[in-house]
């Protein structure tokens, strides 16, 4: 984010005209408040569907229905910098008040959590991270910037770039996974495709980078929990994705609900001052999670509101979600000398700026055509992209005998809730689709042209019909069973302790496969799952995530060979949930899992994780060799050939680690650098070159100083972070 001269100098004019009544309202973020319009109380209301007395359906007719205030009074008045929503027509209805009717006429800055597409909705982002394909997640991005804007949204709440290492945080979906470098390129093709586009005012929007930081990282994976660790972790493993998004032009940053070493994220002065906005001199906003700056309060960090925003506003935390502390407080604060009016001017200026940047005051209003062009339906590229993203995103796990692709000739018995369901493909954090462009996987077999039965026989939430279970074995020649989560069991505050198949999925499983017929389970979940069972039990496994609005058709195409599935894991999947963490680059022990009994491993389930991460098969294989690796003067240049050594056309991910033998600090037992996608004819091969800047070999220690270190590295290459060729070399800086 980048403003001339021109832009600058009229922030400045504005913060020069404005009181400070103006100045607080600025920094307020409201959403459009439910106050009525149905029986019972809305906390109630909340109550109801959380424990299963109303369901997510009927709450949604409520919710539609609802009588809301959308605080005119206040826009009017300048007491609101930024509101939630994503309604076109109440945005130009609201931004009209803004601008025409508020003193200044400072237009609003309307935010969303459009995570993975809004109308159009793409792949939860670890399983899109699984692609490995940059430039799709920047198309995938783009396309969702130019839907919000279509829907007057100016600032989308993505990309989350948590790393999560801990499968049981139902927030694992929203993130790009458990790599630093995939996390990094994610963030960096998500800001790109986000805010690169300046065709047009309606092409980009300002990104939110999230949640700064560590929240990956909260302990049990369970939601909201504390975070602790070493310096060298924090600045190696999950800063590194969100540093590399501020470094592509981010304009704004959104703090984390947790504590990280002791203080809550949002008043934290060391992340958001001395890191965020002094060290990576970050020139944008920092907004608070929603009603977190009240929290602090709860935490036990601040004796009571006034308190928690006047520490919030001095560690650098610029917009208030959700509460009125800082509309309501800070003013007090001003006057008793426990902030600065540098410290307001300073937030203000922040925000002001990405208004400017977002070209608001020229362009506040959605034009009439844009949003009847969403109206008539989605635009058939979208659709298409959506599809590809999906198509690249599955990944084939299990294939006993090449079962897989189907003859379309043979009989399928399709069993599965899920299967049937054309509301669940758009996973967690999906706001904005519309069920008419939702395919299910059903619909997919069958516009493919499948000779398909359906059996639900049972989902995800507990049923099982074990006389249809019967039915379905009798009737096809092979079995597809779609199984695994529905989309509330990932997402926000939606951890599991256990994360193998919920319900009675497995006893169904068992049951298909007692029938003799060979069975293909096809998953659908939002967080890698235990799959020992499983992968010992059934004859092919395809890992199909929540996949989008096209998830049905691409399904359909990768279960017949239509496409050659390509995808590969972003996470690890361990054999049993007591394994987790389960990552690949988990720092070396002294005591590395081994035959002895007196090594670091569980004595009832294997240490490692059962699909590793980079992990994927294809209908085609793929060889390696010729690993070399030769030293220029500030990188390595690393060669390996990649041979299709089956019969069918394949995309390979080429993946390039590294391992420090020995350094000041234990090191991770291999750690991702660069990786490659490649598409090979049958028999073809192809020689794949990484240059690796050799400062890309150091590391963060625990003083916050990133040292290189001379000694002995080994480079691997290979097609997963299991298998892979290794070299050693000795690198002197
Ligand atoms: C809570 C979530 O943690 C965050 O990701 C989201 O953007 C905000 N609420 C706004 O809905």
């Amino acid at each position: 984010m980048k403003l001339t001269d021109a832009q600058r100098a009229k922030v400045e004019d504005l913060l020069s005209r404005m009181t400070l009544e103006e100045k607080l309202g600025q920094l307020n973020q409201e959403s459009p408040s439910i106050v009525g319009g149905f029986d019972v109380p809305f906390p109630e209301l909340i109550e109801m569907v959380t424990e299963g007395r109303l369901s997510q359906e009927e709450f949604q007719k409520i919710m539609d229905t609802a009588q809301r205030d959308y605080h005119e009074e206040d826009i009017r008045a300048g007491r609101v910098g930024s509101m939630m929503g994503n309604d076109p027509v109440k945005a130009n209805e609201l931004q009209h008040i803004a601008v025409e009717e508020s003193r200044l006429g400072i237009p609003l800055i309307i935010g969303f959590d459009v995570i993975h597409g809004l109308r159009s909705v793409y792949p939860i982002a670890i399983a899109e991270a699984g692609s490995f394909d940059d430039d799709l997640m920047e198309r995938t991005a783009r396309m969702a910037a130019r839907e919000s804007r279509a829907y007057g949204i100016g600032w989308n709440f993505a990309p989350m770039l948590d790393v999560a290492r801990d499968a049981r945080w139902g927030r694992v979906s929203e993130g790009p996974g458990e790599d630093t470098r995939l996390a990094e390129r994610f963030a960096r093709a998500k800001v790109r495709g986000l805010q690169n586009d300046r065709s047009g005012p309606d092409s980009y929007v300002a990104a939110c980078l999230k949640h700064f930081v560590g929240y990956g990282a909260c302990e049990g994976g369970r939601d909201y929990n504390t975070v602790s660790m070493a310096p060298s972790q924090l600045h190696s493993v999950y800063l590194p994705p969100f540093r590399a998004a501020v470094e592509e032009g981010a304009a704004t940053v959104m703090a984390a609900f947790n504590d990280l070493n002791g203080v809550p994220c949002t008043l934290n002065p060391y992340t958001l001052r001395t890191l965020l906005k002094g060290d990576w001199a970050f020139p944008g906003f920092v907004v608070s999670d929603a009603n977190a700056i009240r929290e602090c309060v709860v935490h036990g960090i601040a004796a009571d509101e006034a308190e928690a925003g006047a520490m919030a506003l001095r560690a650098g935390l610029d917009m208030d979600m959700g509460t009125h502390i800082y509309r309501d407080e800070l003013a007090a604060a001003l006057s008793a000398g426990r902030i600065s009016q540098t410290e307001i001017d300073d937030a203000v200026r922040r925000i002001l700026s990405v208004k400017v940047w977002l070209g608001l005051f020229a362009h506040p209003y959605v034009e009439e055509p844009v949003i009847r062009s969403y109206a008539a339906g989605l635009p058939e590229a979208h659709r298409a992209l959506c599809r590809e993203a999906a198509e690249k995103s599955l990944v084939l796990l299990k294939n006993a005998g090449g079962l897989l692709p189907l003859q379309k000739e043979r009989r399928i018995s399709l069993v599965g809730a899920l299967a049937a369901s054309d509301t669940e493909v758009v996973g967690a954090w999906a706001l904005g689709w519309e069920k008419r462009d939702c395919v299910s996987i059903l619909q997919g077999l069958k516009n493919a042209g499948a000779d398909v039965g359906y059996y639900p026989c049972g989902g995800p939430e507990g049923a099982l019909d074990t006389a249809e279970v019967e039915r379905a074995c009798a009737d096809g020649d092979v079995i597809v069973a779609v199984v695994g989560e529905t989309a509330a069991m990932s997402g926000e505050a939606s951890s599991r302790a256990h994360i193998t198949l919920p319900g009675r999925q497995r006893e169904l499983l068992a049951l298909l496969s007692a029938s003799g017929k060979p069975v293909i389970a096809v998953l659908m979940n939002g967080r890698p799952l235990a799959l020992g069972w499983e992968s010992e039990h059934l004859d092919a496994i395809v890992e199909a995530w929540h996949l989008g609005i096209g998830m049905g058709d691409a399904v359909a195409a990768a279960l017949f060979g239509e496409i050659n599935p390509s995808g590969r894991l972003s996470s690890s999947f361990p054999w049993d949930d007591g394994q987790e963490p389960t990552y690949y680059n988990h720092p070396s022990t002294g005591r590395p899992a081994g035959k002895s009994k007196f090594t670091s491993k569980y004595l009832d389930v294997p240490a490692e994780a059962l699909y590793p991460f980079g992990y994927g098969l294809s209908y085609t294989a793929f060889a390696y060799d010729g690993l070399t690796v030769t030293e220029r003067e500030d990188a390595l240049e690393i060669a390996v050939t990649v041979r299709n050594s089956g019969e069918r056309p394949g995309t390979e991910t080429v993946q390039l680690y590294t391992r420090d033998v020995t350094a000041s600090l234990v090191r991770p037992v291999k750690e991702l650098k660069d990786y490659r996608r490649v598409t090979l004819r049958a028999g073809a091969s192809e020689t794949v070159t990484f240059r690796l800047p050799k400062a890309d070999l150091g590391f963060w220690n625990n003083e916050g100083v990133y040292v290189r270190e001379d000694g002995l590295f080994q480079i691997c290459a290979g097609g997963n972070s299991r298998d892979t060729l290794t070299e050693e070399i000795t690198v002197r800086f």
